[in-house]
């Protein structure tokens, strides 16, 4: 069977565009494993429902609740606002509904990455009508300098530069979500 080289790379080459490794893998891990032991014991005694974004945060919530030692639920959304672009289009607009009942549960939001906040803003508007007891966010990157909308990211993993990246659920027109480690762009 041919084999996918998955290994951290030095350098990714998309057309003209050229990625260089950002967050490699064991660092990414190490830091889901701080998160999830924070927030473990934050949440003890409780059941919270963690809530993915969909697609991005696929992997990041995947390793996350990996290190979560409190009992817990996983629910889904699924947003679309990128299109196959590398800049937002300043729409959002949701693709699937969550299954669960978020009134009197302490939701946890869990996203790939915040840039301008316009998605946050949007999950916030859409869940806080339906009553939960509490409402957190952790997202696995922030775009610091990037961000235009009021939102609260109660759990960060790592601050970046207001770059695009691709890797580890992140993508670039829908590709190169399986990369283990994460990269940016380089000018
Ligand atoms: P925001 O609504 O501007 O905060 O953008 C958030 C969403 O855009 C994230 O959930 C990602 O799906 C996507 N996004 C933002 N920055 C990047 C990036 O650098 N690479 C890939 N996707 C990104
Ligand atoms: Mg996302």
């Amino acid at each position: 069977m041919p084999e996918i080289n998955n290994e951290v790379q030095d350098r990714i080459i998309i057309g003209t565009e050229v990625f260089v490794p950002l967050l490699k893998e064991d660092v990414i891990q190490e830091r889901i494993k701080q998160l999830g032991q924070q927030i473990s014991e934050e949440y003890k005694g409780k059941v919270p429902v963690f809530i993915g974004v969909l697609n991005g945060a696929f992997l990041f919530l995947s390793d996350l609740i990996k290190n979560i030692t409190v009992d817990c639920e996983v629910d889904f959304f699924k947003l679309s606002s990128y299109g196959d672009e590398k800049i937002s289009s300043g729409r959002v607009k949701l693709i699937k509904e969550l299954s669960c009942n978020v009134e009197g549960r302490d939701i946890i939001i869990v996203e790939d990455i915040v840039d301008s906040g316009l998605s946050m803003k949007f999950i916030e508007d859409l869940i806080s009508p339906h009553n939960p007891s509490s409402m957190k966010v952790v997202s696995l990157l922030i775009k610091p300098n990037s961000l235009r909308y009021n939102v609260k990211i109660d759990y960060i993993g790592f601050n970046i530069p207001s770059k695009f990246v691709i890797g580890y659920g992140l993508d670039y027109a829908q590709k190169y979500r399986n990369l283990r480690s994460i990269y940016v762009l380089s000018e």
